[in-house]
């Protein structure tokens, strides 16, 4: 059995009053209506307020982004230690929007993945098409590509690791994949670690993300591969948020 999950995105978004607040009320809602596990990744500069504040609640802290290297010069970059060590639970990696802003490419991202595991972090590895690759029947290809470089690395440690199918077209959109569309996709992913290890597919979490909001989140939920969620604009609204995570 896997235990869902549901995982907010807060992006670049928030500010300290915000973390507190939405925090604070997320934890007072927090009620045996909800079984699944819960995570926040927020800003880097929040973490450590917000793990402080979610100390003695389930939910769990992420960040949404992490160098690959370990320390040295490289202005700018957070190592997967620094977040470690502010008690940072989860990291993203490779979400589209790194992917197509920052230009992040499937061979550094598997450097992130091996980065985080090695510091004791777990990472949320992000994969999805466009919405031409979508348009022109690629999504497969796209997918084992994204997928395929992570499995191809002999180190990553798969029962460590959380997996996330978001659309790229479906982000933000308000668009989202059916239901059965989304279920075929996760199917498909959890298929391609399974000709890794059988025992891993059985317990890695895939998440799917891409306008997620209450009242879709029951139907997605209920596919058998579909494990839960990655919420980006409804994990800023505490009503938005607690009915999707009642609702996994
Ligand atoms: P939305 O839920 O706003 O579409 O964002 C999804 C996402 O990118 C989560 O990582």
């Amino acid at each position: 059995m896997r235990q869902p999950l549901v995982i907010g995105n807060w992006k670049m978004n928030g500010s300290l009053v915000f973390t507190e607040e939405l925090l604070h009320t997320l934890e007072a809602r927090i009620d045996d209506k909800i079984s699944c596990e819960m995570g926040i990744c927020a800003p880097f500069v929040y973490i450590k307020f917000a793990t402080e504040l979610t100390k003695r609640s389930v939910i769990k802290i992420g960040a949404q982004n992490v160098s690959e290297f370990s320390a040295g010069a490289y202005t700018g970059e957070v190592s997967a230690s620094m977040l470690k060590e502010l008690g940072t639970h989860w990291v993203l990696i490779g979400h589209s929007e790194r992917r197509s802003l920052f230009n992040e490419a499937n061979t550094a991202l598997v450097q992130k993945v091996l980065a985080a595991q090695s510091a004791g972090l777990t990472p949320v590895y992000c994969v999805g098409e466009t919405e031409d690759d979508y348009k022109s029947g690629k999504t497969f290809n796209v997918i084992a590509d994204q997928v395929g470089a992570l499995l191809g690395s002999a180190d990553v440690d798969l029962n460590n690791l959380v997996l996330a199918y978001e659309p790229v077209w479906a982000i933000g959109t308000g668009l989202t994949a059916s239901p059965e569309e989304a279920q075929k996709v996760h199917a498909f992913i959890r298929a391609l670690v399974k000709e890794k290890n059988i025992e891993s597919a059985d317990g890695v979490r895939i998440l799917y993300g891409g306008s997620v909001k209450p009242d879709n989140a029951g139907s997605l939920f209920g596919q058998n591969d579909i494990d839960g969620g990655l919420i980006g604009g409804a994990s800023l609204d505490a009503d938005a948020f607690v009915s999707i995570c009642q609702q996994a």
